[in-house]
């Protein structure tokens, strides 16, 4: 178990530095990504994450949060989706367009939405199966460190398909903890969830990303959670980024806490203006 290499490492949570020169391992520059050759999804989005932090996306519905990892770990392909514009960098080296099981192998692994397990394949297979591209010999240890994470799922000797909601988002991550990622893109994690297992899950994720310095994009409707979690974030509407900056600077922004956290200073007035907000915001 080792943290980044970096100076400042501890295991303290880490609220790095804004101005620190942090090497940047995924940069996202002005993408435009259209499905079916016509729609026109993202619309010059770009965002950064640093090395060994943990960074949320943050939006509403259908703002482009889920084709933005899409885009990062190339399964647009599998959707007759295209980034038509711009690049994605991971670790310097131009990632857009290579097959999703190459991006695999550089090191990103997706975790989607809606857990998306093997549910007639057992805890132990479907955890293999996020090894299937390595060739060393040390996935028995790795498997013995993600039952150290979720020591229930070691206990699950059945068809994952009868896990409950939260284990079946541990198995999720304990599968993509099994290709060794460099970086993790996990998609609502907390969909679904009680809160109860909503913040177990995310106290794990922090946990795997402080303990083995994962870093971690983390695209999520529990903006509270997230930007409890991470580090910094980011803030898309209709295909773009609208707002980023520190965890903390979110927390404290009027907008976001009326359009996302709830509960702005103004009384009242900000219910009915987020519906209607919502609402326009669905159909531009
Ligand atoms: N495979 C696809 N083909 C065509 N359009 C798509 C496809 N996937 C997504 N879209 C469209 O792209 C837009 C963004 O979808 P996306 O799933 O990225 O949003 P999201 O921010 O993840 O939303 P949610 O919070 O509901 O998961 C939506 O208008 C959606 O209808
Ligand atoms: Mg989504």
């Amino acid at each position: 178990m080792q943290t980044t290499a970096t100076a400042a490492s501890t295991n303290a949570p880490v609220v790095p530095p804004v101005t620190a020169a942090k090497r940047m391992m995924l940069s996202v520059n002005n993408i435009e990504v259209v499905y079916n050759d016509v729609i026109l999804v993202l619309r010059g989005l770009s965002l950064e994450v640093p090395e060994g932090e943990i960074v949320a996306l943050l939006g509403a519905n259908g703002a482009g949060k889920s084709t933005t990892l899409k885009a990062i770990s190339g399964l647009l392909k599998t959707e007759d989706g295209e980034v038509t514009r711009g690049d994605i960098t991971f670790n310097g080296e131009r990632i857009n367009g290579i097959d999703p099981d190459r991006i695999v192998r550089k090191g990103i692994f997706q975790v989607m939405e809606g857990r998306r397990i093997i549910a007639d394949m057992t805890c132990l297979e479907n955890l293999r199966l996020g090894a299937y591209t390595r060739r060393d010999n040390g996935v028995k240890d790795d498997l013995d460190m993600v039952f150290s994470y979720f020591p229930r799922l070691k206990e699950r000797t059945g068809l994952a398909g009868y896990l409950s909601g939260g284990e079946q988002q541990m198995l999720a991550i304990g599968r993509a903890m099994m290709a060794r990622p460099k970086l993790i893109l996990m998609d609502e994690p907390s969909m679904g969830l009680s809160p109860l297992m909503v913040k177990e899950v995310f106290s794990i994720v922090q946990q795997i990303n402080r303990d083995l310095g994962v870093t971690i994009l983390l695209v999520e409707q529990n903006a509270r959670m997230a930007l409890q979690a991470a580090t910094r974030g980011y803030i898309m509407e209709n295909g773009k980024v609208v707002l980023d900056g520190t965890a903390e600077e979110l927390r404290n922004n009027e907008d976001v806490k009326e359009f996302y956290l709830g509960g702005g200073n103004e009384e009242r007035k900000s219910f009915k203006n987020l519906k209607s907000f919502k609402r326009r915001k669905r159909w531009i």
